[in-house]
């Protein structure tokens, strides 16, 4: 009999090398590589049979109906799917320790058993009665979710293969799975990889739809991300700051729908809630205006999003001056700290400056580059913005700002929480709001000087 093959697997890459070092040549972590046996060739000696099986190739058009998607009722999950789970797919959640992923996917299955559709928990972390209490905790004791505890691949698959195959199969988490044909412990990328590929096959075999659980690592990244990532169909991310009671799904693949999607949730004591209006979750209380805050409009997905950026400017007290930034990129800030000192002569970046996204929402478009240099004038200047104007567009190094796409969908909104002004690149047209076009930054910090106070 062949030995058994061990390799030195790194726990952050997946990379296999084959022998022992203290750092991994491919991602450069350290101390990452652990011993593994690699996993069995599927269904052989490894040995090579000589001829395979011809098998039929096929054309693109399908016949008969597309498989009808498996929603879940819950607006802001289906969305971020494309719409409902797709029967045969794996999705893989992925989120911090606490942030809510037990409760989103317990109450997504209890939506869809209250559907009449057969939905499987499995937990391989909390117990039954933990699991139970949460239940009656969200008011969904009631739902026919049927509940198991198991964290052995093969125990969870004899299991479903002696039934009908469920809808929906939920694994939480896929951390605590482990095969019996590995010797690696549980929750190393070879028994993580092993036990997501066993689902896989199981899903495309049997048309269930699988939820995926997994814990991301404190640098960011679900353990083995490399390892899963592409056996999934779909990878979902829940975030939310701590101390923020809302929490935001966020699709980063998806085989069957749109990527730039986002859905909103408020945590409360009973259980995660919709949120149908984020925009006025996380604009908040804006009675008494503060220099330094300005409103951005802007898209997640296919969904106009209102947020506050507020700034903060004041002088340095070191030698050089302190940068902070939650929210939004570093980068993108020194950029637009260098291009108003260059283009428009402000001298704002000899002090420290403090940028901060409200609500802890996490702003990536560049169109948002506009209302951060509004903030950044004002509260430099000491003046607080118009209460009533929302602000959008890029900026180039030149210091001109660039037009932003889907400006209607942005000003519709702003139009319906009360907004009557925007400040907006040349170029764009609408009806309704007052607009005021601005063509460069010299031109911005003109019309904060105007307008403001
Ligand atoms: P959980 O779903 O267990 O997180 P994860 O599975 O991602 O580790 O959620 C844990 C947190 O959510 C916990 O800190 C308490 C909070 N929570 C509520 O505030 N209300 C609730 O109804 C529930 C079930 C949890
Ligand atoms: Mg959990």
């Amino acid at each position: 009999m062949a030995r058994a093959q061990l390799a030195y697997v790194c726990q952050s890459c997946g990379t296999a090398h084959t022998k022992w070092a203290g750092r991994c040549g491919d991602c450069g972590a350290w101390n990452t590589l652990v011993e593994e046996q690699a996993a069995p060739p599927v269904g052989a000696t490894g040995k090579r049979t000589g001829k395979g099986r011809p098998f039929v190739l096929e054309t693109l058009v399908h016949s008969g109906d597309p498989p009808k998607r498996r929603t879940t009722k819950i607006a802001e999950f289906d969305r971020v799917t494309g719409g409902g789970l797709v029967p045969g797919s794996a999705v893989l959640l992925g989120g911090d320790p606490g942030v809510g992923k037990s409760t989103l996917v317990l109450q997504a299955l209890a939506a869809c058993a209250n559907a009449k559709q057969t939905a499987v928990y499995i937990s391989g972390e909390e117990a039954l009665d933990q699991v139970r209490l949460r239940a009656a905790r969200m008011g969904l004791a009631s739902s026919p979710v049927q509940l198991g505890a198991a964290t052995c691949v093969e125990d969870i698959l004899s299991t479903l293969a002696s039934g009908s195959a469920p809808d929906i199969l939920a694994i939480d988490s896929i951390q605590t799975i482990w095969t019996s044909a590995l010797e690696a412990a549980p929750g190393t990328i070879a028994q993580v990889r092993t036990g997501t590929q066993d689902l896989v096959r199981y899903a495309k075999a049997s048309g269930t739809a699988i939820v995926l659980v997994g814990h991301v690592t404190k640098d960011g990244q679900i353990a083995g991300p490399k390892a899963v990532e592409h056996l999934v169909d779909a990878v979902l991310y829940f975030e939310g700051e701590r101390g923020h009671h809302f929490r935001i799904l966020r699709a980063v693949k998806n085989r069957f729908g749109a990527t730039d999607e986002i859905g909103v949730f408020e945590m409360t004591g009973g259980g995660l809630n919709e949120v149908a209006n984020p925009s006025a979750l996380f604009l908040g209380d804006r009675s008494g205006l503060a220099p330094g805050a300005a409103v951005f409009a802007g898209i997640e997905g296919t969904r106009p999003l209102l947020s506050e950026i507020q700034a903060l400017v004041s002088p340095t007290s070191y030698g050089s001056p302190r940068r902070a930034v939650v929210g939004w990129d570093s980068g993108r800030l020194a950029m637009i700290l260098a291009v108003l000192d260059a283009r428009a002569g402000l001298g704002i970046s000899a002090h420290d400056v403090y940028l901060n996204v409200a609500g802890g929402l996490k702003v990536a478009e560049p169109a948002a580059d506009l209302a951060a240099a509004a903030a950044l004038i004002s509260s430099f200047s000491g003046r607080p913005l118009p209460k009533d104007c929302v602000i959008f567009g890029e900026i180039a190094l030149s210091g001109d700002v660039r037009p932003a796409a889907q400006s209607d969908a942005r000003l519709k909104e702003a139009a319906k929480l009360g907004f009557t002004r925007a400040l907006v690149p040349a170029g764009t047209k609408a009806d309704g709001l007052r607009l005021e076009r601005i063509t460069d930054v010299k031109a911005l910090v003109r019309s904060l000087g105007e307008t403001g106070g």
